[in-house]
């Protein structure tokens, strides 16, 4: 780990061997709403535990190459005194920041573009002197019956492109994360048409721009169903959808494929993986960049007592290990018991 000393070596490291991301950037309000769904306070202090807890998981070694975090977590530290990311390191991860800062609506329309290029520069020099790696931007693009309008795309993607150019410029690895949400009750075809309208304008944009493709990771969603629609799409739709989308665009040169899992249930999103890694057929590492499918069986056996860390800890090692079986194709749903 201490040779990476360039960043396509840290973008290889991260999906080296069917390993993934570990996200656990959510922002102080979001990290409030998961709390609030199991009854505890979300302070520094709980925050700090609940996120120990998970880097210090059995399950982080071989399944975790990176794990995302938010602007307090990267300065905080454990208990004992030893810095966050130190202990990431410990577990062979690199540590990663999430360097967006939220969404702005366009006019009054129902659409956003990402906030967070203003005084970008300075920021990422301090994250770099933090022992940030990688970075993550997120852009969301909403499905619905005249939506994305080319506006929210090539805004949101122009944005992606800039940011990644930046990071790149000061030596860490940018995640390109643009979020087709699964909010709604569209047709997977218009996912499938969001998702390749906003593909095709980032990797033009991105080329535009120089970004170098071989220290670049993608974050994109699964080509799915809406969340709400009647007619949910199988497994092996999911997966040969989405393969045929990022064929269509994603360069070959391109190191890897981490998905978000964007409110899938943990089982999905490991399902999906797989089924598109036992159908193959392409250059990159296809794996997981997780929030909520990685965190929420761990959070549930949590419940913010330190007499259920052991159970919790397992919970997340379990819910990694899967995954990094599911991004080599060798996971099958008799193991999860
Ligand atoms: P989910 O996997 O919960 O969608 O979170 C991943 C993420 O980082 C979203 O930006």
């Amino acid at each position: 780990m201490n040779d990476l000393n360039k960043i396509e070596e840290v973008a290889n490291y991260i999906v080296a061997d069917g390993k993934g991301i570990l996200a656990a950037d959510e922002s102080n309000p979001t990290c409030g709403k998961r709390f609030d769904s199991i009854g505890v306070e979300s302070n520094e202090e709980n925050r700090r535990d609940y996120r120990e807890m998970l880097f210090r998981s059995e399950g982080m070694k071989g399944n975790i190459g990176g794990v995302i975090l938010f602007d307090e977590t990267i300065r905080q530290a454990a208990e004992d005194g030893t810095p966050l990311v130190n202990v990431i390191l410990d577990q062979g991860a690199l540590p990663g920041i999430k360097v967006d800062q939220g969404l702005k609506p366009i006019g009054d329309s129902e659409e956003s573009l990402t906030q967070g290029l203003e005084g970008l520069d300075e920021r990422l020099k301090e994250y770099y002197s933090l022992g940030a790696k990688f970075t993550k931007w997120r852009a969301v693009i909403k499905v619905g019956d005249s939506l994305p309008s080319e506006e929210a795309v090539t805004s949101n993607m122009n944005a992606l492109a800039e940011y990644a150019k930046l990071v790149q410029e000061n030596n860490m690895v940018p995640m390109v994360e643009p979020e087709v949400l699964m909010d709604g009750n569209h047709s997977i075809d218009q996912c499938f048409e969001a998702t390749s309208r906003s593909l095709e304008c980032l990797f033009n944009l991105l080329d535009e721009k120089g970004v170098n493709i071989k220290a670049t990771i993608l974050k994109p969603n699964m080509v799915t169903s809406g969340s709400e629609s009647q007619n949910k799409a199988t497994v092996d739709e999911v997966a040969n959808q989405t393969i045929r989308c990022l064929k269509m665009y994603v360069p070959d040169d391109l190191p890897g494929v981490t998905f978000l899992s964007g409110g899938q249930s943990d089982l999905d999103s490991t399902a999906h993986l797989d089924a598109m890694n036992k159908i193959g057929g392409f250059s990159w590492k296809l794996s997981f960049s997780y929030g909520r499918a990685l965190q929420q069986p761990a959070l549930k056996a949590w419940m913010g007592k330190k007499e259920n860390a052991a159970l919790a800890q397992e919970a997340l090692s379990h819910r990694a290990h899967m995954n990094r079986l599911a991004s080599e194709g060798a996971w099958s749903a008799s193991l999860e018991n």
